[in-house]
């Protein structure tokens, strides 16, 4: 079956929309006093959006001595990134759990949890804008599942034992999620960085924007969920500037704070 994404994305019928909520969270101009006045309307036309912001305000994972009630005290304490962030993560979750399960929705989590806290250490990139590339380097996987949900559960279960994921898409649908989500990204017009980074997560050195694109790569890597990091290519953490014992150091951290932004966003 060799065909591209492109062409595997043009024959299909039913290609997800972006939540619209979305769509207006990342269309905001990032000006501190306008984008959070404007993040503040998005959420008061949106009740249960806003229900769920404020549950995560007061979670563990922010933890303020204080319960905060107001969506505009929320937005006053997180800033407009954050609660960017909060937003696309809510608005996402019915997607991603629909289409890949609790897995996908905590490995977008944890690899957006990661390059945040990555690009905060290493002023890499924007930690808000490192957020959501993380947390949707994946979405080609869902668009996978919907044109075939069997074929991408035997490819699933192939990785399971040892597959390499590109290998194990190409071979079953002549395309890989890389390059889906791409596309994906071009049909939901995302930024050119987010689209590249979801491109080129899998190969960052390929990459036209080599460092966010090492970011995605090595947040990826340390969201995987097994006990240690696998290995990153030296040539990606040397392009990076970083070592796999600073990453290590990192990823306790990254993960409780994961595990909190989880159980608090549970239904
Ligand atoms: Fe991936
Ligand atoms: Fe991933």
């Amino acid at each position: 079956m060799a065909q591209n994404a492109l062409e595997l994305i043009e024959t299909m019928k039913d290609i997800p929309a972006m939540p619209t909520v979305i769509v207006k969270a990342l269309g905001i101009i990032k000006n501190d006093q306008s984008g959070t006045k404007e993040l503040g309307e998005i959420m008061a036309y949106d009740q249960a959006l806003a229900s769920q912001v404020l549950k995560l305000v007061n979670s563990a994972y922010y933890g303020f001595a204080q319960e905060i009630t107001s969506v505009n005290k929320a937005l006053a304490l997180l800033g407009m990134n954050q609660t960017r962030n909060i937003i696309i993560a809510v608005a996402m979750k019915p997607m991603l759990t629909s289409q890949g399960g609790r897995d996908l929705w905590k490995h977008a989590l944890t690899a957006g949890v990661a390059c945040e806290h990555i690009a905060r250490e290493t002023e890499a990139a924007d930690p808000g804008d490192a957020f959501t590339i993380g947390f949707l380097h994946d979405i080609g996987k869902i668009i996978l599942n919907i044109f075939d949900t069997m074929t991408y559960q035997k490819v699933k279960l192939d990785v399971q034992n040892g597959a390499d994921i590109i290998e194990a898409e190409e071979e079953a649908f002549g395309t890989n999620h890389a390059d889906i989500g791409f596309q994906l990204a071009k049909k939901w017009k995302l930024s050119v960085l987010l689209a590249n980074c979801i491109k080129y997560h899998h190969d960052p050195l390929s990459s036209s924007m080599p460092k966010v694109s090492c970011l995605t790569h090595i947040g990826d890597q340390l969201a995987q969920d097994t006990p240690e990091i696998p290995e990153i290519d030296p040539e990606i953490l040397e392009n990076f500037g970083i070592s796999m014992e600073t990453l290590n150091g990192y990823r306790d951290e990254i993960l409780e704070k994961t595990n909190q932004l989880f159980m608090s966003l549970k239904a």
